[in-house]
């Protein structure tokens, strides 16, 4: 069986994947000038190729770093306990940030690392998902730029996976039942 054979359908193509990540980095191009020298924070593992795609559009300088977090194990839902994997090697005190997630759910993570970041003390914080699932919303976030807002599904690829697999697929797409339930 091939990775393709576990995809039940795509939600989101390649395509509308590389416009969208065009338009928000547009978005993006429009509020950061060169001064305010942004700090971009790639939340791994989901958003690597999202971060990846998305910084070659910035006409800004800015720099980056990584954040390893973990709020899932290796199923579908949450566990609920967030931690830090991997903290930042950059200093944020002052800087202008901009969080880069993957997809907020039920916004317990983004929560967590908000208040985290908080006390770190920069000048500005946003924040930038490729994907929102709104109707599973736990918590209120603020969310500066969305790619996109999906239903309730459990979605993997273009970075996001299940159980550590299916980030490599170029789109966004839902796994076959099959696949969770001989998990
Ligand atoms: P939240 O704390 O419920 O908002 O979940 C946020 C994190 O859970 C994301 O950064 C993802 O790593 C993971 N996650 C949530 N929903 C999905 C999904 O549909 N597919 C893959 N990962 C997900």
């Amino acid at each position: 069986m091939s990775l393709l054979d576990d995809v039940e359908k795509v939600l989101i193509s390649e395509a509308e994947i590389k416009e969208r990540v065009v338009t928000l980095a547009a978005e993006m191009n429009a509020i950061y000038t060169d001064d305010d020298l942004p700090i971009l924070i790639c939340i791994l593992k989901g958003a690597f190729l999202f971060l990846a795609d998305f910084t070659r559009h910035l006409t800004f300088r800015h720099e980056l770093d990584f954040m390893e977090i973990s709020s899932y194990g290796r199923g579908t839902t949450s566990t609920g306990t967030v931690r830090i994997l991997l903290d930042l090697a950059s200093d944020v005190q002052g800087r202008n940030v901009i969080i880069v997630e993957d997809i907020v759910d039920t916004g317990n993570t983004l929560t967590y690392i908000l208040r985290n970041f908080a006390a770190r003390r920069p000048a500005s914080i946003r924040v930038a998902t490729l994907l929102s699932k709104p109707s599973r919303r736990q918590v209120e976030v603020p969310l500066d730029f969305v790619g996109f807002e999906v239903p309730d599904e459990f979605v993997i690829g273009y970075g996001l996976d299940f159980a550590e697999q299916y980030r490599n697929l170029p789109f966004i797409g839902v796994l076959k039942p099959e696949v969770y339930q001989n998990f």
